[in-house]
């Protein structure tokens, strides 16, 4: 059964042994090189397992791997929500994301697809999921983009709960600060094209 069909990937649930998984797989793309394109699916898949390792070795909640091929990533199925769905999810579980957040980033991983599509609330388990943009030793630039999508993906109280979440767990303020100068930099960029 299929989960879901991104851009990059498609996600199926299916069972081994008997136990639910979830594999992604990054299927070719006919409009790409041909090599470039075996590349290109194989170094994200690889990345992405890494960067989930290392999630997971931080203490971070994240799908345990089961299997890894050349281009799919077979891992546990997470039984929830996604954040994205989750229309009563409080302040709490904001600052508990926030709170993670700032793990991933104390040990220098940017997700790089911050959002409440890329969360998933399962019990009292709050999982982070899609690692397929992370880098690992992202800097402060990296860092502030997931704070920017959470903030444009969120209302504004659920942001301040995830902010304060945030500084709460070793969250840097320089990174808060490089957020504000993104964000003006939009607005920058957006009066100069509209003033010519
Ligand atoms: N381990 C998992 N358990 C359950 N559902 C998952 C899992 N991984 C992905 N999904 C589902 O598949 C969707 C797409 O997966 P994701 O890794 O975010 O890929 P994409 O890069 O296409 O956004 C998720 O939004 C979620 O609904
Ligand atoms: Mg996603």
């Amino acid at each position: 059964m299929i989960l879901s069909e991104g851009a990059e990937a498609k996600v199926y649930k299916s069972k081994i042994y008997g136990v639910n998984i979830a594999a992604k797989v990054r299927e070719p793309k006919v409009y790409r090189e041909r090599s470039l394109d075996t590349m290109l699916r194989e170094s994200r898949t690889k990345k992405e397992a890494r960067a989930m390792h290392s999630a997971k070795t931080l203490g971070v909640d994240v799908p345990a791997i089961v299997a890894l091929g050349r281009f799919s990533i077979y891992m546990e199925c997470v039984k929830g929500i996604l954040l994205k769905d989750a229309k009563k999810a409080g302040p709490e579980v904001f600052e508990r994301i926030g709170s993670i957040l700032a793990t991933l980033h104390r040990g220098n991983i940017a997700h790089g697809d911050f959002t409440t599509a890329n969360v998933m609330l399962s019990g009292s388990k709050i999982y982070i999921i899609d690692f397929g943009l992370a880098e690992i030793s992202g800097g402060v630039e990296e860092k502030a983009i997931d704070l920017l999508l959470m903030k444009r993906s969120a209302t504004a109280a659920q942001y301040r709960a995830f902010e304060r979440g945030y500084l709460g767990n070793g969250g840097r303020r320089e990174v808060l600060a490089r957020l504000a100068a993104i964000m003006l930099r939009g607005r920058y960029q957006t009066r100069t094209l509209l003033t010519g």
